[in-house]
């Protein structure tokens, strides 16, 4: 029976986020150069998004440049610059067919501008998708996107717009890229490393790690369903006992 069999879709999680690693081993491993484990990713990025919307999931948050990937090699970024350009003008039309809203998190001024434009036009030619949100992290990080909370929350403290007393979790979150979409229930990361490497740190407080050997450009949709098959099958005890979640049990 496959993972997609076995899966309960009644109890998806509404967003899953995706570390995509391994593309540049994956390229090594062929004897190729690592751009072209990229563009490979590019196949992995469609499944995923596909499967997502197909069986239900809300939001889908993939982590595809970081800060700190601005400190590859310049031939390497701009590659990965000019990849997401082709990509998302090639992939509109299987958003489009799949009802995907794209949009995109990170620090987005840093992108180059012809970047930012075509960014700017596949939000705008999807913005009335609603079967699923695609989220691109893109230059971010999650140590930029709390400063930035942390800034503009001292901003408002300083305007005399907001009293110490209210600051809360609420109105933090209500600070960062993520306002208005549900922190991710299940993270994943291929390539066998077990780090979080500074993705949605706040965000991730609760959620179901899944680290897999498999490499990004590896992943397809049985390895998805497999991911959630796990999460589905693991107690989510949100800091209390397993008798207050699961009241049969004595
Ligand atoms: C990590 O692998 C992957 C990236 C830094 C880039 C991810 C980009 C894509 C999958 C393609 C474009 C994306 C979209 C959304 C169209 P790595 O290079 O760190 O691999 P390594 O750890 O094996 O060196």
């Amino acid at each position: 029976m496959s993972f997609k069999e076995k899966i309960d879709l009644k109890r998806l999680p509404l967003h899953i986020a995706v570390i995509m690693d391994g593309n540049g081993r994956w390229a090594k491993q062929r004897g190729k150069l690592r751009v072209f484990g990229h563009e490979s990713g590019v196949i992995a990025v469609r499944e995923t998004a596909e499967a997502c919307a197909e069986i239900g999931v809300k939001f889908l948050t993939l982590y595809a440049f970081s800060t700190e990937n601005w400190n590859r090699p310049k031939k390497e970024v701009d590659a990965l610059m000019s990849l997401l350009v082709k990509s998302l003008n090639k992939e509109t039309k299987t958003l489009m067919d799949n009802d995907i809203r794209l949009r995109a998190i990170g620090d987005l001024s840093q992108l180059d501008p012809q970047c930012r434009q075509q960014l700017q036009e596949t939000i705008e030619v999807t913005s009335g998708n609603r079967r699923m949100d695609l989220n691109l992290a893109l230059s971010y990080s999650a140590r930029w996107e709390i400063t930035e909370a942390t800034r503009k929350i001292a901003e408002l403290v300083k305007a005399g717009e907001l009293l110490p007393e209210n600051i809360n979790q609420e109105l933090f979150s209500s600070m960062l890229t993520t306002k208005n979409i549900p922190d991710p229930e299940l993270l994943i990361r291929t390539s066998g490393e077990n780090r979080i490497s500074n993705f949605l740190l706040w965000q991730i407080a609760y959620s179901e790690l899944y680290f897999t050997p498999v490499l990004w450009p590896d992943f397809r949709r049985e390895h998805l369903y497999e991911a959630i098959y796990e999460f589905q099958h693991r107690e989510r005890r949100f800091g209390k006992i397993s008798e207050q979640i699961n009241p049969r049990i004595k």
